[in-house]
């Protein structure tokens, strides 16, 4: 299948085209290699079916090519590395011209051999000699698929599957359930699959900025889809001959509002303009998820099975009588007053600990993302971490096992290249670089390191509508993720680890996979402005605060000489927002250069971004002052506010001659309200 022709695609090898990268690997005499063609296997190991059809593949393809070999293939069973996860995925590969020994303990391990061959192999069917000896430093090396905000077909899944498991990734995610739709069949509650799967807006931006309403199935603007239960449990077999398991994600007690419109006796207010969340109080939540939940596990033999947990606004929890007397019955709060956030939290953490011990009871064990963090879940409960080092920090010293998914390094929604270039995204900008340096290990203090038990790439698909444009999120950046997750951070250089995915990237586009081409990366920001201008390091006076929560280095961050990037939250960019009236300036700051300057240019950037509600200021206006009491208006600019697809940054400046020791810059907001957000003003 698809795999097939990833073979025999390299002309010559060498030892940095394999990724991720062994964790060792010798290559012997250049040019002295092993000829699969015809080779004989011998083997009396059991072997994944998958293992087979490489092998075979390989023999068949390059005895075409090449005649035959005298050569033979042994396959030895035995312990490698310790006795850990490791060796479970662990391989040595003995490679000389008579012979190719592939020792490994369990068929995992021989498959992982396996697919190193696969790209070790030249179109002539030679693998050069040499010895690897390889296992991997993450047992968990995922990739999430959210399949709720777009339904994405099971014959795209497989592919998915096919290019991780040529890349020893082996846990897929998927994120079954969410407000845009639910995607499992569940034979008990078939509502969940005629209403709540299927939604009256394709796209999931027109329908969540839209009605937010669902459609019955079948009906003309009904746009979803589900898995059956028999598509399911043929995924999974698929996966699992691949070295894959497939997590379940069943959400709760958040991001569930398609539930609740099929059965809104779940949520608190019974209402069907439901809020996001299950009530907490009420014993029929607990008995139709475990009902969801038996055939969730009946599906997916997954160890772990994912409950979400994000994001919960628990803002119905506060006024319901049913979720009241559940708090005050468990002492989170007193009967006479309002429960605050800490006892919502503390009724989240019973509704989690109530469905994690239920997993647990059934050999199962939940995981979670980060908000799930409790000290009273079960034992065996995992998390994992979305967020930031804190989140991350925190599980692990609670000595929970980690899974990193942080937004800054893992979040494949993220532009990855400048977003003017690029297809309309969530945010932010998340470049091939940046995943590349993602190092896990700091994600922990050293006592707690051996909590993080992997990594994970996650595509949230709310702006991602198309298999098409899935793969093109997802690679290459989820091949550098591949390389993290099999040897803790990549080996190589970033130049070498770049080099190894550009090549990889070309094959996989061969072979029919949108991948996004790094080579034609724009890349960074171009800086606009020299670093150096007039008012660096200049005193600023606020007239108006920025925000606390987009601080970038405080008072000094507009005279600092620091450019902000694609990213309006890197730390370079500081955000103001709109009064509620939006009646005065949003930004307003006196510049002291310090002494009287000729001045002859004064400008400053600033980000639209629409989604966020970020934009561009109505109005730009720049006054003067050599004594700091008396302003002369030096220039005003009004722009129109216009909202765009694609972010993008633009210069704002007035360019008059002047002498002046003081300069006050004023930026109106938008039309729209909102933020504005700028790096740096430059004088010129
Ligand atoms: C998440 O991104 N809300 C897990
Ligand atoms: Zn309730």
């Amino acid at each position: 299948m698809f795999i097939a022709t990833l073979l025999l695609a390299f002309s010559a090898f060498s030892s940095g085209d394999v990724l991720p990268a062994p964790f060792r690997m010798e290559l012997g005499e250049s040019g002295k290699a092993f000829r699969v063609a015809g080779a004989r296997i011998k083997c009396d190991v059991p072997l994944h079916a998958e293992t087979h059809r490489l092998l075979h593949q390989m023999v068949a393809v390059s005895k075409h090519e090449q005649g035959t070999s005298g050569g033979v293939m042994v396959f030895t069973e035995r312990p490698l590395f310790d006795a850990s996860f490791r060796s479970f995925e662990a391989y040595e590969l003995h490679i000389s011209p008579d012979s190719l020994h592939v020792v490994a303990a369990t068929p995992t391990g021989f498959l992982r051999a396996t697919q190193t061959l696969v790209q070790m192999c030249d179109k002539k069917g030679r693998v050069p000699c040499g010895r690897i000896a390889d296992a991997p430093a993450y047992e968990w090396r995922g990739l999430m698929i959210d399949v709720s905000r777009h339904f994405f077909p099971v014959e795209f899944l497989k592919k998915q599957i096919d290019i991780m498991a040529a890349h020893k990734l082996n846990r897929l995610h998927l994120h079954l359930t969410d407000a845009a739709g639910w995607r499992m069949e569940i034979k008990r509650y078939p509502r969940l699959t005629t209403l709540a799967a299927w939604r009256d807006a394709a796209l999931w931006k027109d329908w969540w900025h839209g009605t937010r309403k669902y459609a019955e199935q079948g009906t003309p603007q009904a746009y979803g889809g589900y898995y059956t239960q028999r598509e399911l449990r043929e995924l999974v077999a698929y996966a699992s001959e691949r070295g894959i398991d497939i997590v379940p994600e069943i959400e709760m007690p958040a991001h569930s509002e398609e539930v609740l419109a099929a059965y809104p006796e779940l949520s608190c207010t019974s209402a069907s303009s439901c809020p996001s969340d299950f009530c907490a109080g009420n014993e029929a939540v607990y008995d139709f998820l475990q009902n969801v939940l038996d055939e969730v596990m009946d599906v997916f033999p997954s160890r772990y099975i994912h409950l979400g947990g994000d994001e919960a606004g628990k803002e119905s929890w506060k006024t319901c009588l049913r979720c009241r007397r559940t708090m005050i019955e468990n002492d989170m709060t007193a009967p006479d007053s309002m429960p605050d956030p800490s006892a919502l939290e503390r009724l989240q953490a019973h509704f989690m600990r109530r469905m994690g011990r239920y997993l647990s009871a059934h050999g199962r064990r939940m995981i979670g993302w980060d908000e799930v963090i409790d000290a009273t879940l079960p034992e065996d409960a995992a998390v994992m971490v979305w967020r930031d080092l804190r989140h991350a920090r925190r599980a692990a010293a609670l000595g929970r096992e980690v899974i990193l998914s942080p937004a800054a390094y893992c979040y494949l929604d993220a532009y990855q290249d400048a977003p003017p270039s690029q297809p309309e995204a969530i945010g932010g900008y998340l470049p091939f670089e940046q995943v590349a340096a993602f190092s896990p290990e700091t994600f922990a203090d050293e006592a707690h390191r051996r909590r993080i038990k992997g990594v994970q790439g996650n595509l949230w698909t709310e702006y991602v509508s198309t298999p098409d444009h899935a793969e093109y999120m997802l690679y290459p950046r989820m091949l550098a993720l591949a390389e993290i997750g099999w040897s803790g951070a990549s080996r190589r250089s970033a130049s070498d680890l770049r080099r190894a995915v550009i090549n990889r990237v070309a094959q996989l586009r061969e072979n029919g996979v949108r991948a996004f081409d790094l080579r034609t990366a724009v890349g960074q920001r171009a800086l606009s402005h020299p670093l150096s201008h007039k008012a660096l390091g200049a005193t600023v006076v606020y007239h108006r605060p920025f925000s606390a929560s987009y601080a970038a280095s405080g008072v000094a961050a507009l005279t600092d000489g620091r450019c902000g990037g694609w990213s309006y939250h890197d730390g370079a960019w500081q955000g103001f927002l709109a009064d509620a009236q939006a009646s005065c300036p949003s930004l307003d700051v006196t510049l002291d250069l310090g002494a009287e300057r000729r001045i002859s240019w004064v400008g400053a950037d600033f980000m639209q971004v629409c989604n966020p509600e970020i934009f561009y200021p109505s109005a730009f206006r720049v006054s003067v002052s050599r004594d700091g009491q008396n302003y002369t208006l030096l220039g005003e600019q009004s722009v129109p506010s216009q909202k765009t697809i694609l972010p993008d940054i633009r210069t704002f400046f007035i360019k008059r001659k002047a002498r002046a020791r003081y300069i006050r810059v004023q930026a109106s907001p938008s039309a729209f309200g909102g933020w504005l957000f700028t790096d740096e003003i430059i004088v010129k």
